[in-house]
């Protein structure tokens, strides 16, 4: 029975100071560390001195076997974007090691796009539910669901990895929505070149222009690193009545207590 393990630390979106206590403290006992580009820079300090690999430059059984060996001398950790919830590519490896794994949860994308906006993503008599979804996970066939179905009044939409040009995407949420409603770009979220783009159905086209937020356009397939958001929940704001509301009804002893 090996000793060391492979932790599968929720880096969060880039910001090293977004990583909890624990996933930097296990970080800096493994000399093993897989990371995807995105983290080299921001990450450099605590990276120091440890030996580096991409994840995503091996095949799946040459990776085991290189992990298995490294495990004989220490642990090793894969740094995973945001955190392991959502989208995240390493679940086949978690399954693979079993006991030898170990996941460390993480600040995720949606947790930092929502800071960034200040603003939660459901809200009483606003918003009453939030869909997560990808176009480029809900496949091809003919009976295969749009972003539109997904979106309707109430509901506050993350759109992941959006690999449709803008144009299509907003004509589809416009027919799901029924009406324009807020859309926010959350772009290189935790990053230097962080940016926020709120607008709404009705104008994000125009003020985006030629820019190229999903690489759509790009030489390779890589998702960019831009999280959609959508709805009401972006602007609106909450009513101080349902705080006074759950003073008297929720927070307070009952009479009989
Ligand atoms: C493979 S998914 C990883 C999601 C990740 N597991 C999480 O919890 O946020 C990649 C997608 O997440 C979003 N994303 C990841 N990092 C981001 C960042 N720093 N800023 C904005 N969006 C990001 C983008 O939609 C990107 O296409």
């Amino acid at each position: 029975m090996k000793e060391h393990k492979v932790y599968f630390l929720g880096a969060g979106p880039g910001d090293p100071e977004l990583l909890t206590r624990r996933a930097e403290r296990i970080l800096r006992d493994c000399s093993f560390v897989y990371i995807p580009p995105l983290y080299d820079e921001p990450f450099a300090e605590l990276l120091d001195g440890k030996e580096l690999f991409i994840p995503f430059e091996y095949y799946f059984a040459d990776l085991i076997e290189m992990i298995s060996a490294q495990l004989d001398k220490a642990s090793v950790a894969f740094l995973v974007p945001g955190d392991q919830t959502f989208y995240s590519p390493f679940q086949s490896l978690i399954d693979e090691l079993g006991d030898l794994s170990e996941v460390v949860p993480g600040v995720g994308t949606a947790n930092a796009a929502s800071a960034l906006l200040k603003k939660t993503l459901d809200l009483p008599g606003v918003c009453s539910r939030v869909v997560l979804a990808s176009p480029r996970t809900l496949g091809d066939g003919p009976d295969t669901p749009t972003m539109g179905d997904f979106a309707a009044p109430g509901v506050t939409l993350l759109i992941y990895m959006n690999n449709l040009p803008l144009v299509e995407l907003v004509e589809q949420l416009r027919t799901g929505y029924g009406k324009d409603v807020p859309i926010a770009l959350a772009h290189k979220v935790g990053l230097p070149e962080e940016e926020l783009v709120l607008a709404t159905l009705d104008t994000i086209v125009d003020r985006i222009g030629h820019r190229d937020y999903f690489n759509i356009d790009a030489p390779n397939l890589r998702p960019a690193l831009t999280l959609i958001l959508v709805g009401e929940s972006l602007s609106a704001n909450a009513d101080p009545g349902w705080w006074d509301y759950r003073r008297d009804h929720i927070w307070k002893y009952r009479e009989d207590h």
